[in-house]
């Protein structure tokens, strides 16, 4: 483990939340998630740690999308300023937003119901949270599950009432796809998990929420489209808009 990922997972330890980190369970482009054994008071057995890669070493991803009218909400117009500019100092506002972006949309999502980990920290660049997996191990992704044909309309459904409990939530995902949905195949009556979601977007002021709605429903059913599935993604994006939006008015 390097210096820096020590010093992002040091607080949770002091704060007496975990005992220590175990494994990498995937180092990513912009975040390393380490499996963590939680500390008895809290209950559990193990919580996941995401630790983002400091600025130099990551790239944002296709921020402008994400980001429309999102930094008017940043009155300082010193700290608005940098931010746009990409001044180092800029960078560093850039990045400590993106990770609290992520813990407020996990916290949102958690409140509405949604199946994202259950948030439990934020300390600087690093998000505690629910670990998703057993004692052997953290649960595959979708995309590297091997699910039979049978589970697949089920876990559709599953999946299309969450992405409507989000966008009741006003959130659309924004990056939503197989790689970022976590399957427990041995848990019928609790086998997902939506993660990554500090690009999500506020459907209400962001103008790109409605395309990218489509865009995750697509993406999403491509998967169970080879299971089986038949749907119809863009219809059910449509249907799940008109209703948010009369509900909104
Ligand atoms: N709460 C969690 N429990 C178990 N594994 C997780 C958890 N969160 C993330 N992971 C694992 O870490 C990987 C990276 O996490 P993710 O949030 O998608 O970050 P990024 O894609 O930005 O690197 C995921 O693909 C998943 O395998
Ligand atoms: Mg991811």
């Amino acid at each position: 483990m390097d210096n820096e990922t020590k010093a992002a997972i040091e607080p949770f330890i002091d704060l007496s939340l975990i005992t220590q980190a175990l494994y990498p369970v995937k180092a990513g482009k912009e975040a390393t998630v380490w499996a963590c054994n939680a500390h008895p008071d809290t209950g559990t057995d193990l919580l996941a740690v995401k630790v983002y890669k400091h600025l130099r070493e990551r790239s944002f991803r296709n921020d402008a999308v994400y980001q429309e009218n999102r930094t008017q909400m940043y009155h300082n117009t010193r700290v608005r300023r940098a931010y746009e500019n990409g001044s180092e100092f800029g960078l560093e506002v850039h990045f400590m937003l993106w990770v609290g972006q992520e813990w407020e949309a996990l916290n949102r999502l958690y409140d509405a119901g949604v199946y994202v980990p259950k948030p439990i920290k934020q300390v600087g660049a690093a998000i505690l949270m629910e670990f998703f997996g057993h004692e052997g191990g953290p649960c595959p992704t979708l995309q590297q599950a091997k699910v039979p044909q049978s589970r697949a309309p089920d876990l559709w459904k599953l999946l299309k009432a969450n992405i409507e409990m989000m966008l009741q939530a006003n959130t659309v995902h924004g990056d939503l796809s197989p790689y970022n949905l976590l399957v427990d195949l041995d848990e019928p009556s609790d086998p997902l998990r939506i993660i990554d979601v500090p690009q999500a977007v506020d459907a209400r002021f962001n103008p790109n929420a409605r395309q990218l709605l489509d865009r995750d429903a697509s993406t999403c059913y491509r998967y169970f489209e080879r299971l089986g599935v038949r749907d119809n993604p863009k219809a059910f994006a449509q249907g799940i808009w008109n209703r948010w939006k009369r509900a909104e008015l």
